[in-house]
């Protein structure tokens, strides 16, 4: 069971705690996300859980609007000063599984780095509502840090896998037309996150 931060309190006694804006690593992750985006570009992308924002700040290279939400106060609003200069990144407090509002639906979406902090009814919702806003186009990208074995593997069952997208009949192509990539990273350097 990955213990849960309090990431108002981490982001408040850090603005960037996982080094995102500057290890190689990090941005390695990133260029890999965006690596396998199979479009180049998207309508409207929503990173539902931006951080520090550095996520929702490359996609707005790759969608005419982005949709940056966070649970988390302090996250939102270090995303606001990441993304102080790019017009199309919207940024708003938003802690799923809320659902999305009235018609908003994305052709991307970038899980990075959360799924495995949820509970399970939380997750398991979350998927549903993730189903919901997805534009019949839409592709997800999951990344997810996993532990070393055997913890490794309650991880992938819990968050990777059961997204539904490296599966033959990926849950969020209910028309066959949907696309995602699921990235597993276990960077020694990189630690429970
Ligand atoms: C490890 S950080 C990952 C941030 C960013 N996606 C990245 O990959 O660098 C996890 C983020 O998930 C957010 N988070 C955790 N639970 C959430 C929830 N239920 N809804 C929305 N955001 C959540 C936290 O506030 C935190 O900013």
């Amino acid at each position: 069971m990955i213990k849960v931060p309090d990431f108002n309190a981490l982001y408040g006694a850090n603005p960037d705690p996982w080094a995102v804006s500057s290890s190689f690593y990090e941005q390695r992750k990133l260029d890999l996300v965006l690596g396998v985006l199979a479009r180049p570009r998207y309508a409207h992308a929503w990173d539902p859980a931006c951080g520090t924002g550095h996520g929702a700040e490359r996609l707005a290279d790759r969608a005419e609007q982005v949709l940056a939400t966070d649970a988390a106060a302090t996250a939102v609003e270090i995303t606001r000063r990441t993304c102080a200069g790019r017009l199309n990144v919207t940024v708003e407090q938003r802690s799923l599984p809320s659902p999305v509002r009235a018609g908003e639906t994305f052709d991307l979406m970038v899980l990075g780095e959360f799924l495995y902090y949820l509970v399970d009814v939380d997750r398991s919702a979350t998927y549903d509502l993730l189903h919901a806003a997805a534009a019949p186009t839409a592709e997800v990208v999951a990344v997810h840090w996993a532990a070393p074995p055997p913890r490794r593997l309650v991880e992938r069952s819990r968050g990777a896998s059961r997204v539904g997208l490296s599966s033959h009949r990926p849950r969020l192509a209910p028309r066959g037309r949907a696309g995602g990539a699921e990235l597993h990273h276990a960077h020694p350097a990189a630690g429970s996150r």
